[in-house]
């Protein structure tokens, strides 16, 4: 029964393609149509060629470029039993890659040369019509990342709203001479995501600072390249990183600014540990001057192959400096009381996109003596990074270290808040400024009373609750899933 069945359709072999001339009376269509013949002495047919594959892609890869393409549809000729492809670069001989199906991975190409390829399909009879060309330029950034070099996310000019006004941007720690750069800024993007930082290849800086906690980590204490988990601080926010005024990094500040902070959890020896031990950045700098996207990522940002410190420390901070937050609950009714002219610039209205809950929280945080609690005097709207004068908070008694914070925004998706990550809700947080405040050399006066006493801020249990939903509208899910500040990596 099959051997019937495939002779049959044999039989139908081969297709005669006639153009219809514009001879009959019929509806003057001057397309073609198909009549096939069967060969009425039972004989073979003879097989005519394949026509060409369709639909070919092109995709570059380290050295490489795959091939995908549609097969032939060529009813009545033998069936396709294989598929050529072929690239060639002017003055080159052409490389070539044969298989039995799409997609075919032509070998052993020039990075940054561009190539022509086609693709033919061949049956009994022999190799058919060439495709139509399609280049691609092979390299080793198209091999490792999905950029699009050619096509760069903006890093360097985003569309800010009006209230991210002069004063505000007084406060950015931006170094003049060193403006976000979108080619530098995407480098840092595919250094903050890749785990060759680590001395073991197990830990990225996304490891610990991941998108959906806000850039920070789940867990309170974060675990190293070597599974020894660091135990006193938590990982920090990173959104509006670039607010802080004094540019100085890490909860106690001892980075001097954002490109200092970079190198810092590299040469860490529990966090990424290039250590002395392990060579430290010497040891890191050829590693990944070594690998062929960092030869290439390092020449379009800056000209030229070489990997050096002040280059990592510039990536990392342009691409920290680029994570903007504007995108929040909050933001959206903001700029729509948002006031240049008044003194607050609008602060104190009421915020059209949060709820009577939100709102009521949204006035005790800006609010100043008598109006409101005054958190907004250290934590600074709109960008929520902290005020550069702000002393402790008084989590501890006697406290003699004065601490940041990094921006309030996306605190909400954080799992542990304060420098030792001692609260696991912010409902915790809260209760700390109505009873917990403690007295030390670092608290601000700002909680103090007239007396230099710790200011408790007593509050009642629906305003607590408002100040917590208040903070839930600083979540700004559009940062934290916009694919510029995703990882790179085909394979994460
Ligand atoms: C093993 C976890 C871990 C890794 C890996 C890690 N960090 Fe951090 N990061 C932290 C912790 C914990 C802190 C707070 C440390 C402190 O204050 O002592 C922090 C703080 C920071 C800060 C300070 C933010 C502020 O507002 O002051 C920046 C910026 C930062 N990290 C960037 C990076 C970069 C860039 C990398 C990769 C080169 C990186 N981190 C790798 C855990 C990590
Ligand atoms: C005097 C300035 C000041 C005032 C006023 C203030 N804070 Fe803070 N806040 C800080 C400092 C400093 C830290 C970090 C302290 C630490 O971790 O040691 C902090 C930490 C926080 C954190 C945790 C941030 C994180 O990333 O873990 C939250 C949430 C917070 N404050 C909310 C508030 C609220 C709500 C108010 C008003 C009731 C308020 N703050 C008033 C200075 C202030």
């Amino acid at each position: 029964m099959f051997p019937l069945l495939r002779r049959a359709a044999f039989a139908l072999a081969p297709a005669l393609l006639v153009a219809c001339g514009g001879g009959g009376g019929g509806g003057g269509t001057n397309g073609t149509s198909t009549i096939t013949s069967t060969p009425g002495d039972g004989s073979t047919p003879a097989s005519t060629l394949p026509s060409a594959p369709t639909s070919v892609v092109a995709t570059a890869g380290d050295a490489s470029i795959r091939l995908s393409f549609a097969s032939p549809a060529q009813a009545g000729s033998s069936p396709v039993s294989s598929f050529a492809a072929s690239c060639v670069a002017s003055g080159t001989a052409a490389s070539t890659a044969t298989g039995t199906a799409s997609p075919l991975q032509v070998t052993g190409l020039a990075n940054g040369v561009a190539y022509a390829c086609t693709v033919t399909a061949t049956n009994a009879a022999g190799a058919g019509a060439v495709s139509a060309s399609v280049s691609a330029t092979p390299s080793a950034v198209a091999g490792a990342l999905t950029l699009d070099l050619a096509a760069l996310a903006n890093y360097a000019a985003p569309t800010l709203p009006a209230y991210y006004d002069g004063k505000v941007r007084a406060q950015d720690n931006t170094p003049a001479d060193d403006p976000v750069d979108d080619r530098i800024a995407t480098l840092g993007r595919v250094l903050f995501y890749d785990k060759n930082l680590s001395v073991n290849g197990t830990v990225a800086c996304a490891s610990c600072h991941q998108a959906a906690a806000g850039f920070s980590d789940p867990a309170r204490f974060s675990t190293g390249f070597d599974g020894t988990t660091q135990g006193t601080r938590h990982a920090m926010r990173l959104a509006n990183v670039r607010y802080y005024a004094p540019g100085s990094m890490f909860w106690d500040k001892r980075a001097a600014t954002v490109e200092l902070q970079a190198s810092q959890p590299i040469q860490n020896p529990i966090e990424m540990g290039f250590d002395g031990t392990h060579g430290g950045l010497a040891a890191l700098l050829p590693k990944l001057q070594a690998i062929g996207y960092y030869q290439e990522l390092f020449t379009f940002a800056f000209g030229d192959a070489a990997v050096t410190e002040l280059r990592l420390q510039d990536a990392l901070a342009q691409f920290e400096r680029s994570m903007v937050s504007v995108g929040s609950t909050w933001d959206a009714g903001f700029a729509q009381v948002y006031d240049p002219t008044l003194p607050d610039q609008g602060r104190s209205l009421p915020v059209p996109t949060l709820n009577a809950q939100q709102d009521r929280g949204r006035a005790l945080f800006m609010g100043g003596p008598g109006v409101g609690v005054g958190c907004a005097a250290c934590h600074q709207p709109p960008s929520f990074a902290l005020a550069a004068n702000s002393l402790g908070n008084g989590l501890d008694a006697g406290e003699t270290t004065v601490f940041k914070a990094p921006s309030l925004k996306n605190v909400n998706v954080a799992a542990a808040f304060m420098h030792d990550g001692r609260f696991a809700t912010l409902a915790q947080v809260v209760e700390h400024y109505s009873s917990g405040v403690q007295d030390g050399p670092a608290l601000d006066a700002r909680l103090k009373r007239p007396d230099g006493s710790p200011r408790n801020l007593d509050l009642s249990a629906d305003d607590k609750a408002a100040l917590v939903a208040f903070l839930t509208t600083l979540t700004d899910t559009a940062l934290l899933a916009d694919p510029k500040f995703a990882t790179p990596f085909k394979t994460p």
